[in-house]
């Protein structure tokens, strides 16, 4: 054999080496993760989504916000999801009981008084962690290693606000903020115009823009293009483990709403795909744009206004998804469920 075609065949095993090294490194470091959330249907199939992707995500806490449903509620159901995943491991946090300032807001009509439809609520063994969730997010950020630790934000962002307002220097521990919430192109589910989590508490999400974290958000425009479908819940149903017996319980209660509403032939899970672009960004596309929260009393208050052609030519503050590939993220979200028991 040549000398070329020798050096050709060294640097060709070292390309090689160097990229399975880099797999396996990527591979072997799960992405530290803390899920803020306000269980509530969709944010318990995302929990036990996460709570079944340890080789990614390592859950280091569930911290509980009012929303959906009010605070005992949202915090029994999130125990109640750790319960299920097999990951009692996991603490859970309970945290703000109320926005920062506007009179709250439940979804009791869409979730049901339990914060979850479709299926019987008990009181879950383990109890909740010592603290509450604002002290702990200011705690745990405050000293993790520089932009290690990824915030999935499932609910209203009271708690992150009130942490942000205590400790402004905790922006040094996120890595990023990766927000279900917001509508742009085709309006809102709580207004005309705002989307649930913003209009909740729109006043934190400005706390949280404004800190300056990385920030990425899947709104409606996005969720409303994930719809459940018969072939979808059958997929999920036959996993035959009770996992999926749960997930395709609540899911035929939690969507019935928004498929009457919208005339849609499914309805979305919006909070699990928050967990799908963590898992599989891939399936997912957007850009970066400028975003602001309206939050002025009056029609449009808890709107999102995405300038997707950058027409003000404000500098871009967060990455807006658009478009996921549906049937991508059901086939993940069944591989996952199946782990369960
Ligand atoms: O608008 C959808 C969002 O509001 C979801 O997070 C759902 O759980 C509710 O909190
Ligand atoms: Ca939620």
């Amino acid at each position: 054999m040549s000398v070329v075609a020798k050096k050709a065949k060294r640097l060709l095993r070292g390309v090689l080496l160097m990229s399975a090294l880099t797999a396996a490194v990527a591979q072997a470091a799960p992405r530290d993760l803390i899920i803020d959330t306000d269980p509530g249907a969709d944010d318990v199939v995302a929990l036990l989504f996460a709570l079944a992707s340890p080789e990614e995500l390592k859950v280091r806490a569930i911290t509980t916000v009012a929303g959906n449903v009010r605070l005992d509620k949202t915090s029994r159901n999130a125990r109640l999801a750790r319960e299920w995943a097999g990951r009692e491991d996991v603490p859970v946090y309970a945290g703000a009981p109320k926005p920062l300032l506007r009179t709250p807001i439940y979804a009791a009509n869409i979730h049901g008084e339990e914060g979850l439809p479709g299926i019987p609520v008990h009181e879950p063994k383990k109890g909740l962690a010592q603290g509450n969730a604002v002290q702990y997010l200011i705690d745990t950020l405050s000293k993790a290693e520089p932009h290690s630790i990824t915030i999935a934000m499932l609910g209203p962002q009271t708690n992150l606000a009130l942490a942000l307002i205590q400790a402004p220097e905790i922006v040094n521990g996120i890595k990023e903020v990766v927000v279900m919430g917001g509508a742009h192109f085709n309006g809102g589910n709580i207004t005309p115009v705002a989307e649930f989590n913003l209009f909740a508490d729109p006043q934190a999400a400005e706390v949280v823009l404004k800190s300056g974290v990385k920030l990425t958000y899947l709104p409606l425009d996005v969720t409303h293009k994930v719809l459940t479908s018969e072939a979808r819940l059958k997929q999920i149903a036959a996993l035959n483990n009770n996992a999926g017996k749960l997930v395709v319980d609540i899911l035929n209660a939690y969507v019935k709403a928004d498929m009457e509403h919208y005339g849609l032939p499914g309805g979305p899970v919006h909070d699990a795909s928050v967990i799908a672009y963590l898992l599989k960004p891939e399936l997912f596309s957007g850009r970066q744009v400028n975003m602001v929260v309206d939050s002025r009393e009056g029609p449009t208050f808890g709107q999102t206004v995405a300038d997707w052609y950058n027409t003000l030519e404000q500098p871009a503050n967060v990455t807006w998804i658009d478009s996921g590939d549906a049937q991508g993220f059901f086939d993940l979200l069944s591989s996952r469920l199946a782990r369960l028991k």
